[in-house]
């Protein structure tokens, strides 16, 4: 799949088979949010994998009870150390350049998944206390998306 189908053909998935994806194919689509732009190069992003059901759990009730979350077998959490950015550029890291970083990293696994035959949905809605609470996040990381990937269901 070319670059411009991949755009025109990835979708939000909401329901995903039950079935694993394989760990290269997961390495593949995280390396794809490693390998976007990042202001300054300082790549604030950090990519929490997660497979536990029970955590998973946690996770869709602190999403607003997004339940469809827990259909995915694999649930990535997208963080931005946003001191890291802010050492570099100040506010304007804090502010605007940790986000626009992870933003970009996350639109490159959502499109190299959808290449892959791999569906996935943005989650942006979500209590972002609770969330840092269940991953344990030290103050400086803020959980910016949750990513659920799955093979599609729908
Ligand atoms: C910042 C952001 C937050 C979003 N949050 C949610 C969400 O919490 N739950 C959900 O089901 N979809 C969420 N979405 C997905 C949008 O609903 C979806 O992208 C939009 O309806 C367009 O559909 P498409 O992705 O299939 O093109 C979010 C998308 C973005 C970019």
């Amino acid at each position: 799949m070319d670059i411009f189908e991949a755009i025109k053909k990835r979708r939000s998935i909401r329901r995903y088979k039950n079935r694993e994806i394989p760990g290269e194919i997961l390495a593949k689509i995280l390396d794809a949010g490693k390998s976007a732009p990042s202001a300054g190069n300082v790549h604030p992003e950090i990519f929490f994998v997660i497979n536990e059901q029970e955590i998973k759990d946690k996770i869709a009730s602190a999403a607003l009870n997004q339940y469809f979350i827990l259909e995915a077998p694999v649930v990535v959490v997208v963080c931005a150390d946003v001191e890291k950015s802010e050492l570099h550029y100040g506010t304007r890291g804090r502010e605007l350049y940790c986000i626009q970083d992870t933003a970009a990293a996350i639109e490159n696994m959502l499109l190299l998944a959808a290449a892959l035959g791999i569906g996935s949905c943005w989650v942006g809605a979500y209590d972002e206390y609770k969330i840092s609470e269940i991953l344990n996040l030290p103050g400086s990381v803020r959980p910016l998306a949750i990513i659920p990937f799955g093979y599609p269901n729908e």
